[in-house]
């Protein structure tokens, strides 16, 4: 009983092998950069939340060969601040602890290949000037 269950059960995950491997589109690409879905417009978040950014992870590479991190961006001006790295980009979030920066607006980008960022967003820091 439990050798045909387990027969079955290896037939089964062929079976979704298979379906899956034909209904995936021939992709070469294995970069992958998905939108971001939050933080967005009207977001206000404060220096020292934790938040789960997110994305759209439908869709996502067979394979993705590119490093996995996120950067904040400063108004129009990226910055060298890691808000998280090396997660899973299959996941569609990752939990960030947001820096102490001087209020203003903020964007996150997900790198991905070249990166996307998302909408702009508040930080309340502890410092406004
Ligand atoms: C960034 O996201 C948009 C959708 O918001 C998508 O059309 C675009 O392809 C993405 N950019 C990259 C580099 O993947
Ligand atoms: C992030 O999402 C995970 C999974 O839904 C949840 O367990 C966790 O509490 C969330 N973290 C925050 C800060 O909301
Ligand atoms: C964010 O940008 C908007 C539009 O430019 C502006 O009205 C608002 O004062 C800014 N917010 C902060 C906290 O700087």
């Amino acid at each position: 009983m439990l050798f045909t269950q387990l027969i079955s059960a290896a037939t089964l995950a062929a079976l979704a092998q298979t379906g899956l491997t034909s209904a995936t589109p021939v992709e070469s690409r294995d970069v992958y950069s998905p939108p971001v879905l939050y933080p967005h417009t009207g977001t206000v978040w404060y220096s020292g939340q934790r938040h789960n950014v997110t994305w759209d992870n439908s869709n996502p590479p067979k394979s993705i060969s590119n490093r996995a991190f996120i950067l904040l961006r400063w108004g129009n001006l990226g910055t060298p601040v890691v808000l998280a790295h090396d997660f899973d980009l299959r996941a569609g979030r990752v939990e960030v602890t947001v820096p102490d920066v001087i209020t203003g607006n903020f964007s996150v980008v997900l790198f991905g290949d070249s990166g996307n960022w998302s909408e702009d967003f508040v930080i309340n820091g502890p410092v406004t000037l």
